[in-house]
């Protein structure tokens, strides 16, 4: 993986902080796209202290316009997409208005779209490549309380499925990683917002949902998708992998 260009999105936080570092050390050129301004930049002159190659390209993956913009910033051809960016919402359908819908549906689906059809054009000038999309184990399973999340994620399923079909013959595989609960911002700002002064409680039970008993890491994530993007992972196009420590293969 020496000195590919590789994209990631949302990789200022959690999982996709992770997943900058992983592929920054293993020598790659690192892009990645988020509206957090303070931890983007932080994460940049971080990992330039280690003489690493990362850089922090501002911006939100809901217009494509931008997206189109800040992909620019990438020298040349690109190697590998990784879709990692994110929103959550708790709801059911009573609870869910429609701003929340348009928004989840926004970042989630519309960003994911965005991005892939915006780095289309650099993967096969690249003579193919990898996308790696964020799904979670929500898109194939009822979790109480997620309907607009979960089916953001069903739409990152099949929106996987759809482009790693139409793209094999350029040399571009899609697939998809399928988290249960890891321990990133995101899971603290759920448990912050929904559960103040329960917090501690609310983290245990969570973290018992996985029959390992305790919730993934974002490193644990970087790992897997490292793999997959590389060419040890060659072989595999339209596939989604759970890592969420037995949640989906041990159901009781
Ligand atoms: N943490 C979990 O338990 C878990 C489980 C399953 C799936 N996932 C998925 O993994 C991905 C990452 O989750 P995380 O827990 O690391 O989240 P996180 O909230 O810690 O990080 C998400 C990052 O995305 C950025 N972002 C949000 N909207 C954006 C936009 N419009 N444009 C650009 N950047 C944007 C945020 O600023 C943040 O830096 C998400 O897609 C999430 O749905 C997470």
């Amino acid at each position: 993986m020496q000195s590919k260009n590789i994209l990631i999105t949302g990789g200022a936080s959690g999982i996709g902080l992770a997943m900058v570092r992983k592929f920054a050390s293993e020598g790659c050129h690192v892009f990645f796209i988020d509206t957090n301004h303070t931890e983007g930049t932080k994460l940049q002159i971080e990992e330039h202290e280690k003489g690493l190659s990362v850089k922090f390209l501002e911006g939100s993956i809901a217009s494509f316009d931008e997206v189109q913009r800040l992909i620019q910033h990438i020298p040349g051809k690109l190697d590998v997409l990784i879709n990692n960016a994110g929103i959550s919402h708790i709801g059911k359908v009573e609870n869910t208005s429609e701003a929340d819908f348009d928004r989840l549906f926004q970042v989630n689906v519309k960003g994911m779209f965005n991005c892939i059809k915006a780095a289309l054009p650099k993967l096969k000038e690249n003579g193919g490549g990898s996308i790696l999309n964020m799904c979670s184990v929500a898109a194939t399973i009822g979790i109480p309380d997620r309907f607009a999340y979960s089916m953001t994620k069903g739409a990152t399923l099949s929106m996987t499925l759809s482009v790693a079909r139409d793209y094999v013959a350029d040399g571009i595989r899609c697939n998809c990683l399928s988290p249960g609960r890891v321990h990133t911002p995101f899971v603290d700002g759920f448990l912050a917002k929904n559960y103040p002064g329960q917090e501690k409680e609310m983290f245990d039970k969570l973290a018992a949902t996985q029959p390992i008993g305790r919730m993934g890491t974002p490193e644990e994530i970087a790992e897997l998708a490292y793999f997959i993007s590389s060419e040890a992972g060659g072989f595999i196009t339209g596939s989604n992998f759970n890592i969420d420590g037995g949640f989906m293969g041990l159901k009781m």
